[in-house]
């Protein structure tokens, strides 16, 4: 039985004062006996959410990491430097990162391998663009994504701690939903394509996450679908239709 994972990606919001307010707003109210739940802030203000999480169930999540463990790479920060503030998940590869910082495949698997060498497990975004759903190249653009962030992490690793989140680009920040048939869809699609590239077992493991305007008013139906796992949620991370959310 798969736990499910939902994770907030507050992306760029929240000085780290507002980040710590709204933690200890919000975390009471969150129920984490059913459901793994992760918040990911800004890297200034992960130590203070750190602490501010303390005592909780609620897991310290990144949104970016560098591959590289150390030295003269200005601006980036190390997977070292996650762990040192108690950070257990990074998303990596959100959509966002790959349109605005030309993140490509191999970077997000670089990026991958070297969270869960110091084991901070991953949550590894794909998704179409809008252009890709309506030519119909959606299904072919995602199993690309999919085989090139994962290849080489080894097959107990991906069962055990490899997230992957399906977002839809055209759902991400627009308030269009896919519906739970499409998201589902494809999420079962990614685990058959785990379940070729390595075997059905550890596809049956594997937690495959569904982001894009999920809401209070369609986390429950999204989360009970047969192959979705968690959901990836942005902007209503940042409120609390996030607790809604999380407690579905
Ligand atoms: P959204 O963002 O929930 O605001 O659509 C999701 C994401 O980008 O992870």
């Amino acid at each position: 039985m798969r736990k499910k994972i939902i994770a907030g990606n507050w992306k760029m919001n929240y000085s780290v004062n507002q980040a710590e307010d709204f933690v200890y707003s919000i975390k009471d109210s969150i129920n984490t006996s059913e459901v793994d739940v992760v918040i990911c802030p800004n890297f200034v203000s992960l130590d203070r959410v750190s602490e501010a999480l303390d005592g909780t169930n609620i897991m310290l999540g990144a949104q970016n990491v560098y591959f590289e463990d150390k030295g003269a790479y200005t601006g980036e920060t190390s997977v070292d430097m996650l762990a040192s503030v108690g950070v257990r998940y990074c998303i990596v590869g959100h959509s966002e990162r790959r349109e605005y910082f030309k993140e490509t495949d191999e970077i997000v698997n670089k990026k991958a391998k070297k969270l869960l060498e110091k084991d901070i497990y991953p949550i590894i975004c794909v998704g179409e663009s809008l252009e890709q759903r309506e030519n119909n190249t959606y299904f072919e653009v995602v199993e690309k994504e999919v085989r090139g962030s994962l290849e080489g992490i080894e097959k107990d690793i991906i069962a055990s701690k490899v997230v992957i989140a399906y977002e839809p680009i055209w759902a991400i920040g627009t308030g269009k939903t896919a519906t739970a048939e499409q998201a589902n869809e494809m999420c079962k699609y990614i685990r058959n394509v785990v379940s070729k590239m390595y075997d059905e077992d550890t596809a049956s493991k594997v937690r495959i996450q569904y982001g894009g305007s999920v809401k209070p008013s369609n986390a429950n139906e999204i989360l009970n679908m047969s192959d979705i796992d968690g959901a990836l949620v942005g902007g209503a991370s940042l409120t609390n239709d996030f607790t809604a959310i999380v407690n579905y």
